[in-house]
């Protein structure tokens, strides 16, 4: 059972428990499927990321990325650990507002922003506007001088650094959707310096989601830096601070039981597992000897380093709870290319083997209620959540199934239907699981319920916050039939 975490996430009893609470029983007050978060584990990462800022010779400021979950009582329970937030839109911007964040707390991304929106951060003074293109910095500064404000912004820099993690997930790259160029953001520095409506306060880069190597941590901040000493050496600006944006792993492959299956690329990303805190020591020590060789260590040390990380705050915190509603036997189909030592791998000829070498001749199939509409991930970027009984945490866990997820749709699966085998192909549970059972998806606190659909007329799940005062409240409640035609006229 390595994926347990002491004190957090446990077997008891043979079933599930989350901070102490039995997984099963919240299924019988709530339903089924079931999002639970965990305050307590929220606090623990972010506590975690805050050693960054004890590990570098500069101000620290740590924003959690609402995107990848902002239900309010989880907006709330970041806001009370401590930690600042990154918005996305001027939606999640409101939120963050009726969560109770001050507008110095946030910092407003976004590639696309509507005057509104603008107005919006504007109003409320957030800590900064980060700017995608020249187009925009112009308009920023037309609705700061039209509200007769002075607006923070920090240009958003798209360097060319190349991550090791999921194409769809890479964001720093020239190929990339996101920010500008060095040297157009140059150009704007010394073309806006005396507005008296921008605070060219910042600057700021994103190198993408998962990232499975510390190591571009390290570009980004050499980077970054060599752009704030060509700034204030161009256009004497000393910037306030640098945002080296989100992008920490979390170790999706924590249980390992089934990391054989995965290719080495995909199963070197999910595995991806170091300590922010160090990655951003061993980054600051190779900026501050640039800094001292150019004799600007005052220029590091008077900066704020921002980061904005969201999956390694709560994708661990949470588990999905879904029932088994249905099965089925099959004979055996081989979706994917087996890889070498995985369970159900594939012998010389082509028959699949079960965990003991046996020939597999039936699959058995479990049809669960959580489908790609509530974790949108496992069909786009084929996202690996490991999955265990929950009324069996305990049991071992060795029987090959095929699992599924309700919708009326081909690509509702947990396996790579396309036969890219980025997924493992069967998934291992106790013996015997048939309908009723409960079962839990873990590491899905992330990118889960904030990208979910009511695609095929379901209803959106109901939230679960575990409190760090050891008692759980509903912060969500599931959807009904009005929810479904709410905006319909
Ligand atoms: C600009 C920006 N900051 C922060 C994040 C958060 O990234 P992560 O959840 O990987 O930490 C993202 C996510 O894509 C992003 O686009």
């Amino acid at each position: 059972m390595t994926w347990a975490i002491e004190g957090f996430l446990e077997s008891k009893d043979r079933s599930l428990y989350i901070d102490g609470h039995d997984a099963v029983a919240l299924t019988r007050e709530y339903g089924t499927p079931l999002f639970v978060y965990s305050e307590p584990r929220i606090r623990h990462n972010i506590a975690r990321l805050k050693q960054v800022g004890d590990n570098i010779g500069c101000g620290f400021k740590l924003c959690y990325a609402a995107k990848a979950m902002s239900t309010l009582g989880v907006l709330r329970a970041v806001r009370d650990a401590g930690c600042d937030l990154e918005v996305n839109s001027g939606g999640e911007l409101w939120k963050a507002l009726k969560a109770g964040f001050r507008g110095d707390q946030l910092n407003f991304n976004g590639l696309s922003k509507e005057v509104w929106e603008i107005e919006l951060a504007i109003e409320n003074g957030v800590y900064a506007i980060q700017v995608d293109s020249l187009y925009e910095l112009s308009l920023i500064e037309e609705t700061a001088k039209r509200l007769g404000k002075k607006a923070n912004v920090s240009l958003r820099l798209v360097p060319g650094i190349e991550s090791n993690t999921h194409s769809g997930l890479q964001t720093a790259m020239l190929t990339s959707k996101f920010g500008m160029m060095p040297d157009e953001a140059f150009g704007a520095f010394a073309e806006y310096k005396d507005s008296e409506h921008l605070n060219l306060s910042g600057i700021h880069l994103h190198v993408g989601s998962q990232n499975p190597s510390p190591a571009v941590y390290t570009q980004a901040f050499e980077e970054m830096f060599a752009a704030l000493l060509r700034i204030f050496r161009e256009t004497g600006i000393r910037l306030q601070h640098i945002n080296l944006g989100g992008g920490f792993p979390v170790n999706y492959l924590r249980d390992g039981s089934q990391a054989d299956d995965f290719p080495a690329e995909q199963r070197e990303m999910f595995a991806a597992d170091f300590s922010p805190a160090e990655a951003m020591r061993s980054a600051w020590a190779e900026v501050r000897k640039k800094a001292e060789a150019e004799n600007a260590l005052d220029l590091l040390e008077g900066i704020t380093l921002l980061l904005e990380p969201g999956r390694s705050i709560i994708a661990d915190a949470a588990i999905c709870l879904t029932t088994v509603r249905n099965h089925k036997e099959r004979p055996v189909h081989q979706s994917s290319t087996p890889y070498e030592g995985g369970v159900a791998a594939a012998s010389a000829d082509g028959v699949v083997l079960s965990s003991d070498h046996r020939p597999l001749t039936t699959d058995h199939w479990l049809l669960t209620d959580a489908g790609f509409n509530i974790l949108l991930s496992m069909e786009t970027y084929k996202w690996y959540y490991h999955l265990i009984s929950a009324e069996r945490a305990g049991e071992p866990h060795e029987t090959p199934y095929k699992l599924a997820g309700p919708l009326c749709d081909g690509g509702d699966v947990y396996f790579d239907i396309e036969g890219e085998g980025r997924l493992p192909d069967h998934r291992l549970l106790p013996e015997n699981v048939e309908p009723g059972e409960v079962l839990a998806l873990l590491n899905c606190g992330a990118y889960s319920l904030a990208q979910a659909s009511q695609y095929n007329g379901r209803f959106l799940p109901p939230v679960v916050l575990t409190k760090a005062d050891g008692t759980t409240e509903l912060i969500r409640r599931r959807d009904n039939f009005e929810d479904l035609i709410a905006n319909d006229l």
